[in-house]
C-alpha cells in the first residue's frame, strides 16, 4: 500500500521494438513526464497506461520490470478511444483554443461512444489507485486526460488526499462551452472531487473558476470553488526547471560530443534555434513563415543566420498532426527554395527526437523562438535561458504560460502576428551582447525559481494542510 501515488496517461517510460524484434525502454517525453521524473519520489507509486502494443506485449510477458510503476493495461479500444479521440481530438483542442469552429468539435451519437471510452479509462484508474493507496494516502493526478478521476476515486475511497494538475491551458468560459453540457459538467465536477487543483498559470486557473461559475453555479473567490458542499482550492504552482541537474546533464558525453556537430551545422553564422514536440499548439509554421518574413525584408540577415528546428515527432496516430507535420516540412522547404544558396541552408529542420542534440544546441544558440498560440507552460523557454553560455535571446509568445515569469527578460511576442515575430527575430539578433547577457542570466534565475522538486512538495503541502 502506497502513502504517495502519482497518475498520469503516459509514465516515465515506455518499450519500443528494436531491429532484432526485442522490447527496449525509452524515457517519456513531454512536459508533465519532465516534471514529474524529476521531482521524483522513490516512496511515490506511479501508476500510469500501457500505452502501445509494445506496453502490452511487456506487461503480458512479464518483461516490465520498473520500481515504482504500475502500468495499467486497458483495453486497447477504450484507450485509443478515452486517448485519441475526446482527450487529444477534443479536450487538447479546446484548451488550446485550437478548434475550428466552423465545423469542430462536432458532437454526434459516435461522440458519446468515445465520450463512455474516456468515462471507463478514468474508472480503470480510479480502481487502481483505490486498491494501490494506504489509508489517508496523497493521491496527484494529472491532467486532462484524468479530469474525471478526482471524483470518481473519492468516491471509493473518501479517506483519500486527492490533487490534480493542468499541464495545459484552460479555457475561458465563453470558449468552454463549445462542449455539450453534459460534458462540460462532468469535466468540472470531476475535477472539483479534489481537494486541490493545480495549474501552471493564473490565466489558467482564474479560466477554471469562472468555468465553474458559468456551468455549474458554483462559489469562486479566486483560490477556491464551493460547489456541492465541498470545498476545493484552486492554486498556482509555475513549475520551473532544476539548474544544477540540466547542467549535470549537459556535461555528458553524448551532449558534449553533439556540440560538435551542431557547430558544424551552423558554422561561424549566427544562430536562430525552436525546439518543440511538433504539436499544433507549437505554432511552428508561423514560427517558419516569421522567419521567411525576416529574410525578405532584412536581407543583412541572409547568409548570415542559420535556423535550426527540431520538429520532434507527436501524436501520430491523428490525422491533424501528420498534415500538421506535413505543413512543417513544406514551409521549411518553402523557406530554403526562396533563399538558399550554394553555400547556405536558411532552415535545418530536424524531425528525429534527440535530447542530447536539444541541449547542445541550447548553449549555442543566439535566438531561441518559443512562439506557441496558446501553452500551459512551456519548459524549452525555461531550458535554454539556463543553459546559454554567451546569453541567449528569447522570444516569446504571451500566449505561453512562462510568459507570466520570463515576460520582463523576453522579447514578446502575439504568436498569430508573424510579421512582429519577425521584427522581434531581427531586434534580438542585434542585441547588444552586454543586454543579451544581462537578460538571460535573469530568465535563467526565474526559471529555476521552482524546480521539480519545490512544485510537488509545495503541492504535497497543501494537500497536507487542506484536511489538517
Ligand atoms: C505535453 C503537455 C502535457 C501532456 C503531454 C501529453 O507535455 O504539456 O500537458 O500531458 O503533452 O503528451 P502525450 O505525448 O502523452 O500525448
Amino acid at each position: 500500500m502506497a502513502d504517495l501515488l502519482l497518475a498520469s496517461n503516459r509514465g516515465p517510460a515506455s518499450f519500443i521494438e528494436d531491429d532484432a524484434g526485442r522490447l527496449v525502454l525509452r524515457r517519456g517525453g513531454g512536459g508533465l513526464v519532465s516534471a514529474l521524473a524529476a521531482a521524483g519520489s522513490p516512496q511515490a507509486l506511479w501508476v500510469c497506461a500501457a500505452l502501445s502494443q509494445y506496453d502490452r506485449r511487456a506487461l503480458r510477458t512479464g518483461v516490465l520490470d520498473l520500481p515504482g510503476v504500475r502500468m495499467l493495461d486497458i483495453d486497447e479500444g477504450v484507450f485509443h478511444r478515452a486517448y485519441d479521440r475526446v482527450a487529444n481530438s477534443l479536450l487538447w483542442f479546446v484548451s488550446h483554443l485550437l478548434c475550428s469552429t466552423a465545423t469542430t468539435p462536432t458532437f454526434d451519437a459516435a461522440s458519446w461512444r468515445e465520450w463512455h471510452g474516456y468515462e471507463a479509462y478514468c474508472g480503470a484508474f480510479a480502481d487502481a489507485l483505490a486498491a494501490e493507496a494506504g489509508p489517508g494516502a496523497q493521491v496527484l493526478v494529472q491532467d486532462y486526460h484524468l479530469s474525471l478521476v478526482p471524483a470518481m476515486l473519492r468516491e471509493r475511497r473518501p479517506d483519500l488526499r486527492i490533487a490534480h494538475f493542468s499541464h495545459t491551458p484552460w479555457a475561458p468560459p465563453e470558449y468552454f462551452a463549445v462542449l455539450p453540457d453534459q460534458v462540460a459538467r462532468a469535466l468540472l465536477t470531476g475535477l472539483l472531487g479534489a481537494d486541490a487543483l493545480g495549474f501552471h498559470s493564473a490565466r489558467w486557473s482564474q479560466a477554471f473558476g469562472r468555468c465553474c461559475v458559468e456551468v455549474l453555479g458554483a462559489d469562486w473567490d479566486g483560490s477556491a470553488v464551493s460547489y456541492a458542499g465541498r470545498s476545493t482550492r484552486v492554486l498556482v504552482h509555475a513549475l520551473g526547471v532544476d539548474g544544477d541537474a540540466l547542467h549535470e546533464r549537459a556535461a555528458q558525453a553524448d551532449v558534449v560530443a553533439r556540440l560538435d556537430s551542431v557547430r558544424e551545422i551552423v558554422g561561424d553564422r549566427r544562430m536562430l534555434l525552436r525546439i518543440d514536440r511538433t504539436e499544433l499548439s507549437k505554432n511552428i509554421v508561423r514560427g517558419l513563415l516569421a522567419y521567411g518574413e525576416l529574410l525578405r525584408t532584412r536581407p543583412q540577415w541572409r547568409e548570415q543566420v542559420v535556423h535550426l528546428a527540431f520538429a520532434y515527432p507527436s501524436r501520430h496516430d491523428l490525422p491533424q498532426y501528420r498534415e500538421y507535420t506535413a505543413a512543417v516540412q513544406r514551409t521549411a522547404r518553402e523557406v530554403n527554395d526562396e533563399f538558399a544558396t550554394p553555400g547556405w541552408l536558411p532552415v535545418v529542420l530536424q524531425v528525429r527526437d534527440d535530447y542530447a542534440r536539444s541541449l547542445a544546441a541550447y548553449q549555442l544558440a543566439d535566438v531561441l523562438v518559443v512562439n506557441p498560440v496558446r501553452d500551459g507552460m512551456n519548459l524549452v523557454a525555461k531550458e535554454g535561458p539556463v543553459l546559454s553560455r554567451e546569453g541567449l535571446v528569447l522570444v516569446l509568445s504571451r500566449e505561453a504560460g512562462a510568459a507570466d515569469e520570463l515576460g520582463a527578460d523576453a522579447l514578446v511576442i502575439n504568436p498569430y502576428d508573424v510579421s512582429q515575430t519577425a521584427d522581434a527575430m531581427h531586434a534580438a539578433l542585434l542585441m547588444p551582447a552586454a543586454e543579451r547577457r544581462a537578460r538571460c542570466d535573469r530568465l535563467a534565475e526565474a526559471a529555476t525559481a521552482l524546480p521539480p522538486a519545490a512544485w510537488l512538495a509545495e503541492q504535497l503541502a497543501v494537500l497536507a494542510a487542506v484536511r489538517g
